[in-house]
């Protein structure tokens, strides 16, 4: 082992918990020192970015990672690493792309009507029109928008007050924009699209009054604290990513962030099938309670 590998190796520990780094893993073959391993690669980036990939499946981000790494045509890990530390470009375009921010309003339509017709009225009866909502994940603001609108039909607007959260600064600064594709407008129901939307070219802008009743914050669901005493919280299609590990602390940190009788929305092939162990009483296989 080399004295540079040692003092790399021991920067890369540096306490972390989240990484069992072994310096072995960083050896030498000859005079030329072997290309980092993923669990290396974690490590640095985890060091970049804070995201912690140890927590997400790995096949599917590996093979994210790779076709990125293609693209650039770096040489592997990591050149791409050394690449990301002097190229802010590719540092935001990395994070972007690792943390896969798809989204679009009213996905499964289906399931916004239930809020609709059931949920939210279930939730003002029991806690009033004051309602404490997170949309954790909320990506480009398409998903806290939508349920700012689907709570207007329920709420004045005025009274309406969304916290979303991303890990990326990124997106959250092109949801403030509120401009959007049409395609990512297509489920908003028409009314809604008439009353909140302005034709801009090919794109649609979303007005003030949908906008300034949302606030944004960063949070990372990994390790920052969560909000507290929610009466809904709506995160989804992002745990799908997430290692069955990170998952369970996740779901009990969201049922903790529940008030009793609150609703959690999940994404549509997120289940959670062992819902019972957090505490959670299964409304259907995507909203879930926390019991009165
Ligand atoms: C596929 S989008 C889902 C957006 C929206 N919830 C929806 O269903 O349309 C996943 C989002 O999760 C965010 N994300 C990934 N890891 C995260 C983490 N550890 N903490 C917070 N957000 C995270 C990404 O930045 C991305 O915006």
């Amino acid at each position: 082992m080399t004295e540079m590998a040692v003092t790399y190796g021991s920067l890369l520990i540096g306490g972390d918990r989240h990484f069992s780094y072994e310096t072995e893993k960083y050896h030498e073959k000859g005079n030329c020192q072997m290309a980092y391993d993923y669990e290396t690669f974690m490590a640095q980036v985890y060091k970049l970015t804070s995201i912690d990939l140890t927590a997400y499946k790995e096949k599917q981000m590996k093979r994210r990672i790779d076709t990125l790494i293609n693209k650039h045509k770096c040489k592997g890990y990591e050149d791409f690493v050394g690449q990301l530390k002097t190229d802010k470009a590719l540092f935001e375009e990395f994070v972007n792309y690792l943390t896969i921010n798809v989204s679009e309003f009213y996905r499964n339509p289906d399931q916004w009507e239930l809020m609709d017709k059931e949920y939210i009225p279930e939730l003002i009866k029991r806690f009033g029109t004051n309602l404490k909502v997170w949309s954790a994940a909320c990506s480009t603001g398409d998903e806290p928008y939508s349920l700012v609108m689907a709570l207007s039909r329920h709420i004045p607007l005025n009274k309406i007050k969304i916290i979303a959260t991303d890990l990326d600064k990124q997106v959250m600064a092109q949801a403030k924009t509120g401009l959007y594709s049409a395609k990512s407008v297509n489920g908003v129901p028409r009314d809604l699209k008439e009353k909140y939307f302005t034709k801009v070219g090919p794109s649609y802008q979303i007005s003030n009054d949908i906008k300034s009743r949302v606030e944004f914050k960063e949070h990372n669901l990994l390790k920052d604290p969560y909000i507290p005493s929610c009466h809904f919280i709506v995160c989804r299609n992002v745990l799908i990513y997430f290692t069955d590990e990170a998952k369970e602390g996740i779901y009990q940190k969201f049922y903790n962030s529940l008030q009793p009788g609150g609703l959690f929305f999940i994404g549509s092939t997120e289940q959670i099938v062992n819902h019972k162990q957090y505490g959670f009483e299964r409304r259907n296989s995507f909203y879930y309670q926390r019991p009165v």
